[in-house]
């Protein structure tokens, strides 16, 4: 049973690996709630295992990051938003950077490279994330879509 749990496990690394090269499919507002949880969790998975010095195991839970963040990208660009297509682009740059990091042994250069990550969340929370004060649920401010 271990063994088989094992195989199971292997599969699906290898299977999400493959899925982290195809773009998530982002077509309206709950798909785009989705694909900023998935990144969520993504990046704080990814952060937490970094901070354990587990390097190969952050840069696993980060492989889900770039694909919601390109049907992000996408999103925006059916809806011709080219100063939010710009920031998705950022963000997915800052996190090839921080896959790239997390692949070697470096893992202070790792951590810059995360918060470089951080900053590009941020900056497009800052200009196009709203939070309902008494729910705490996220939306886009008005007039952003
Ligand atoms: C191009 C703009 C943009 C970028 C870049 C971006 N976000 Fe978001 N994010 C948003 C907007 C707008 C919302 C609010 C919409 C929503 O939550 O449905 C949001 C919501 C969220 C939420 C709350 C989801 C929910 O509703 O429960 C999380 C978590 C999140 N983002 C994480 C991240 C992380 C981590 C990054 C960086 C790797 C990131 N985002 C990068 C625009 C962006």
């Amino acid at each position: 049973m271990g063994r088989f749990l094992a195989g199971v496990a292997v599969l699906s690394v290898v299977l999400a690996g493959s899925i982290g090269h195809a773009q998530m499919k982002v077509a309206n507002l709950d798909d785009y709630r989705k694909a900023m949880q998935a990144i969520g969790g993504a990046v704080g998975g990814a952060n937490k295992a970094l901070q354990g010095g587990m390097m190969a195991d952050a840069k696993k839970a980060l492989a889900a990051a770039k694909p919601n963040l390109m049907g992000v990208e996408a999103f925006f660009t059916a809806r011709s938003k080219p100063e939010l297509v710009a920031m998705a682009k950022t963000a997915i740059e800052k996190v090839d950077a921080l896959d790239k990091a997390l692949g070697g042994t470096d893992s202070a250069a790792a951590m810059a490279a995360f918060k470089e990550v951080g900053a590009t969340c941020q900056a497009c929370h800052a200009k196009a994330r709203d939070q309902d004060p008494n729910t705490k649920a996220y939306s886009f401010k008005p007039g952003i879509l």
